[in-house]
């Protein structure tokens, strides 16, 4: 026990030195976040009595993290998903204004320069599954519409993969940016997403194993919707009912993302559902 005490106290002694060389900088948001960052990493290292070799596992962890991250495969960014950290991001930065929509993290396999396409066309390149007229429109928190928005989208094809992921498929697979019509409406074709797991052949693979947890996400489609004078919001729409609603392996749903497909039964339309949703913009921002 004495031997404990004063390790903790020569460790007491050693977080003041550490953190006096590192927060005296003449940037003051650095000194905040830095003096913090350790505080908690020399906290965590005392408080679990951090053992060399768990000390060594997760510099192994770490490092093969970063090793995963080859060409458009981001595992940090899956990692802070997986640990809930980009939601709690997202929560503090884009706690929306009264009616509009709510954000959600972007996830791994955002990618920009998706193409555009014309209202009512389709992202579906290639993929066998239900198909799906999605429409609405954006709207500002008054009601108004918004015309030329643009909704940058993405989604997994049938197999489960993002077109990122996968060199089977069209590089554009289920991705496409089209602006609304000057009535604020949208349209475009899809097929219906499904489920999927994330990666799970690396180091997040085996974080979720080690904790049992399953690697699935919810089905959903991603959105960025952005206007000039308006705040953009990043965001995903969530298929209600679906069986990993509720244990989303990156803590991305919230309840007002909650969607509802309809069957289709206008036979003018050929799809087999549709789905009416609007987006709404905080705004014009104060910047
Ligand atoms: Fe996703």
């Amino acid at each position: 026990m004495t031997q404990i005490n004063s390790a903790q106290a020569a460790n007491a002694l050693l977080l003041n030195q550490v953190i006096a060389a590192y927060s005296r900088t003449d940037n003051a948001r650095w000194n905040v976040v830095i003096e913090s960052l350790l505080r908690h990493l020399h906290g965590f290292v005392n408080e679990v009595e951090l053992r060399p070799e768990e000390w060594w596992t997760a510099i192994d962890f770490l490092t093969r993290t970063g090793q995963a991250c080859v060409g458009p495969r981001q595992e940090f960014i899956l990692l802070s998903d997986a640990l809930g950290l980009s939601s709690a991001v997202d929560n503090l930065n884009n706690a929306s204004l009264a009616g509009a929509t709510e954000s959600a993290v972007t996830g791994p396999f955002y990618v920009p320069h998706s193409p555009h396409i014309e209202n009512g066309g389709s992202i579906a390149l290639a993929g066998e599954g239900e198909t799906v007229l999605i429409r609405g429109r954006v709207l500002d928190t008054a009601g108004h519409p918004i015309s030329a928005a643009e909704l940058d989208i993405w989604h997994t094809s049938p197999n489960q993969l993002y077109a990122v992921q996968d060199k089977n498929q069209p590089e554009m697979n289920f991705r496409g940016k089209l602006r609304t019509r000057t009535d604020g409406s949208f349209a475009f074709h899809t097929i219906k997403p499904i489920a999927y797991p994330v990666p799970v052949d690396g180091p997040v693979g085996q974080l979720l194993n080690k904790g049992g947890r399953h690697p699935m996400r919810p089905a959903h489609i991603h959105f960025i919707v952005s206007a000039p004078g308006y705040q953009s919001v990043t965001t995903q729409l969530f298929t209600r009912g679906d069986e990993f609603i509720d244990s989303d392996a990156v803590f991305g749903v919230k309840d007002s993302l909650l969607i509802d497909y309809q069957r289709n039964t206008d036979r003018s339309l050929a799809v087999d559902w549709v789905l009416d949703h609007d987006f709404v913009l905080a705004g014009p921002s104060a910047g």
